[in-house]
This record gives structure tokens, sequence and C-alpha cells, in this order.
């Protein structure tokens, strides 16, 4: 039997979370609405949101796309994986709209460039810098892992670095989410071609340590201006991530630090029981070679190079990040140094005032010998 009041509320005009009426939603708060890009799976437009007097950013599926269940279904794992966290290092979500055929994801506008473009346009970056945009990526990534999210696609491409010196890890398209491998399981090869690590190569099984591998080819980007694993002499990308073979950053640019190089190395070790452990440890070797200050201002840092290069028009003022690690360095070793002279001092005093215990005639009265004639009770 059905309720008579159902006819109504499935009427259109009743029900205000009718299809129709999600888009005029969209429609109503949403201005000046223009295409940005278009990615593998959506299109990206960008729109005034008047009433907030901000930008964001809508993320349309693909028209092709949307019939295919499994992408629709990897469209909305992204938008709950990105409502599922918040973190200065990975892109706000703001909704998620379905809307008869139309899936709509929308975040926060990230007003700034792609860390691709960056690369293109300036062939390598300076060290410091890139180490302060990994750091950035690490703790993004090292967040989501606590959350058992596995983003494996992280490139150049999906990293964007803002008009404030910030660093932003978006595209969570095909995130895994250890707890529910159902759509993405082990075994299923997705991510960009030279952005993948053996295991996604291979078929086995994918942890957090996939994402470590990214993050070392992204490193390896920054540093070198060119990709590690790319199409050569008869090898397919394919074939030299599963044998893990690249020409050593260092090879390709001799002036990187040997420290950084061995960053590299560790994250695209073939093995993943071989690189780091975990996100936070590769994030202590980036703080390690980076020094309290500048892992503190990576911002500052980020932004003065966008400036100086005309990449971003910033929206703050950046300041100077001194090297006061070195400074505290120089101080260390003046203090050891003068702990040693003072050492040395006491040493030396020690030894020139210690009692003498010299062989000639006693300075102290020596006792004399005993006449046993003298003793008392004594009988001869
Ligand atoms: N929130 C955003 N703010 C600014 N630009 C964005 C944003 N999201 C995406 N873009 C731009 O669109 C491009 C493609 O977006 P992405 O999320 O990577 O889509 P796809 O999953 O299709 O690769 C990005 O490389 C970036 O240039
Ligand atoms: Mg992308």
């Amino acid at each position: 039997m059905t309720n008579p009041t159902d006819n109504l509320i499935s009427q259109n005009d009743l029900d205000p979370f009718s299809p129709e009426q999600q888009t005029a939603r969209l429609r109503g708060v949403l201005t000046d609405v223009k295409k940005i890009a278009s990615g593998g799976m959506a299109h990206i437009f960008q729109a005034r949101q008047p009433a907030l007097d901000r930008y964001i950013v809508v993320k349309k599926l693909k028209d092709e796309l949307f019939t295919n269940p499994e992408t629709l279904e990897r469209f909305r794992r992204e938008a709950k994986a990105l409502a599922s966290v918040l973190h200065q290092n990975i892109a706000h979500v703001y909704d998620f709209v379905e809307s008869g055929k139309d899936s709509f994801l929308l975040m926060e506008y990230i007003e700034g460039v792609d860390l691709s473009t960056v690369i293109q346009k300036v062939g390598n970056i300076p060290f410091d810098v890139a180490a302060s945009i990994l750091l950035n990526v690490c703790r993004g990534v090292s967040y989501i892992h606590a959350y058992h999210l596995i983003h494996r696609d992280i490139k150049p491409a999906n990293i964007r670095l803002t008009a404030r010196g910030e660093v932003k890890l978006m595209d969570f398209g095909i995130v895994m989410d250890i707890a529910n491998t159902s759509l993405t399981r082990p075994g299923m090869m997705v991510g960009s071609p030279s952005y993948l690590s053996p295991e996604q190569v291979l078929g086995d099984p994918i942890t957090p340590s996939a994402d470590i591998f990214l993050l070392g080819i992204t490193f390896y980007e920054m540093m070198t201006g060119t990709r590690p694993f790319k199409e050569a002499e008869r090898e397919t990308v394919f074939q030299r991530i599963r044998e893990t073979r690249y020409i050593p950053a260092r090879q390709m640019n001799s002036t990187i630090p040997k420290k950084l190089n061995r960053i590299i190395e560790k994250c695209l070790e073939k093995a993943p029981s071989e690189r780091y452990t975990n996100v936070k440890e590769l994030m202590g070797e980036l703080e390690q070679y980076l020094g309290v200050q500048k892992s503190n201002h990576t911002s500052d840092l980020i932004l003065k190079y966008l400036d100086q290069e005309a990449l971003v028009t910033p929206k703050i003022q950046y300041s100077e990040v001194k090297e006061t690690q070195s400074f505290l360095k120089k101080m260390n070793w003046i203090l050891i140094g003068v702990g040693a002279v003072f050492l040395l001092l006491g040493f030396l005093i020690g030894y020139w005032a210690r009692p003498k215990m010299v062989s000639g005639p006693s300075t102290y009265p020596s006792a004399k010998p005993i006449n046993p004639k003298n003793v008392k009770g004594s009988s001869r």
C-alpha cells in the first residue's frame, strides 16, 4: 500500500534535493565559471562564490566516465577521502554534489602554480627549496597514512605551490583506503606510467611504502629536472620501474649534495622493506638537512624562490631565512674547543700540584727504628 504523500514528496517542486534543483543550487551560488584544466578523470572549473567572497574549484566527472560505475565510485571515494582529512598540505573539499547524470566535487581554489609547471620552466630547483617542498608534501602524506589512506598518485602535476609559499597535495582520484580495498584492490595497475612504484607495476600488494617511492621520484625530478623512469632504448617505462633502473641523480647533476642523493636512493629502493620505514623517518632526514630554522620556515623559502622566478605574485610578505643551523654548528665547535683547552689546563695544573713522592730524605719526620731495649716488657 502506498502512502498518499509519496507522490507529493517525489514531485520535483516539493523536493528540495531533486537533481534539477541541485544543479540550480550550484548555478545560484556560483558565478564566473571558467574551465581551468582537464585531467584524466574530470574537467576542472574555477568559479566565484560571491556570498563568501571567494573562488572555488568545481571538479566535474567527465561525461563519458559517468556511466562507468567504477570511475564514478572512485570519484566518490576521492570526495570522501578528502572530506575525512583536514590538513594544511592537502586541498580542502567543501562539498560533493550528485545531480542526475552529473557529479561535482567542490573544493578550495588553490591559487598558485603546479610543481610540474615549475620544473618545466626552471629545470632543476635549488636544493633547499626542493627539500622544503618535499618536506611539506611528506607532512600531508604522513597525515593521510595515519588515516589508513595511500595516495598512489604523488607526482609534480598533483602538487600545487601557492602564492603564500604553501604546498598542497591534490588529486585523490586513485586514493586507496586500506580499510576498504574492494575497489582499488592490490594488483590493479592504476596511476601515471612514469610515476608508479615497482609493486604497482608488478601487481604486488600496495602498502604506504608505495607513496615513499613516488616521493622519491618527485624529489629526483625536482633536483634533476627530469623523471628517473622514462622510456629508453627499447625498454618500456614499466620494465625500468620493475628493475628499478635509473641514472643516479648525482650523475645527472653532480652538485646534488650526497645526503640528498642518499635520500632519493633510499626512497627508490625496489623492495619496500629497504625504503624508509615510514614518511616520518624521511621527514627527519629532510629536517636534518635543512636545519631547524629552514624546516620551520619552509613557506618563506619557497615563496621567495617562486617570486624570484616570477612564478607567482606573492600574497604575503616573506622574510629571509637565516642559516642559524650552521652558526649553531660553529658555536658547538667553539664550545668543544674551549672545553678541551680547560680540560688540558686542569690536567696540567693537577699534574703540577700533585703530592710529590721523592726518593731522597723525607721531609716528613720519619719514625726512628725501634730499639728493642726500650720496649717495655721486653726481656733479654
Ligand atoms: N583545487 C584546485 N585549485 C587550483 N587548481 C586545481 C585544483 N584542482 C585541480 N587543479 C588543476 O587541475 C589539474 C587537474 O586536476 P586533478 O585534480 O589532478 O585532476 P585529475 O584527477 O583529472 O588529474 C591540476 O593539475 C591543477 O592544475
Ligand atoms: Mg591529476
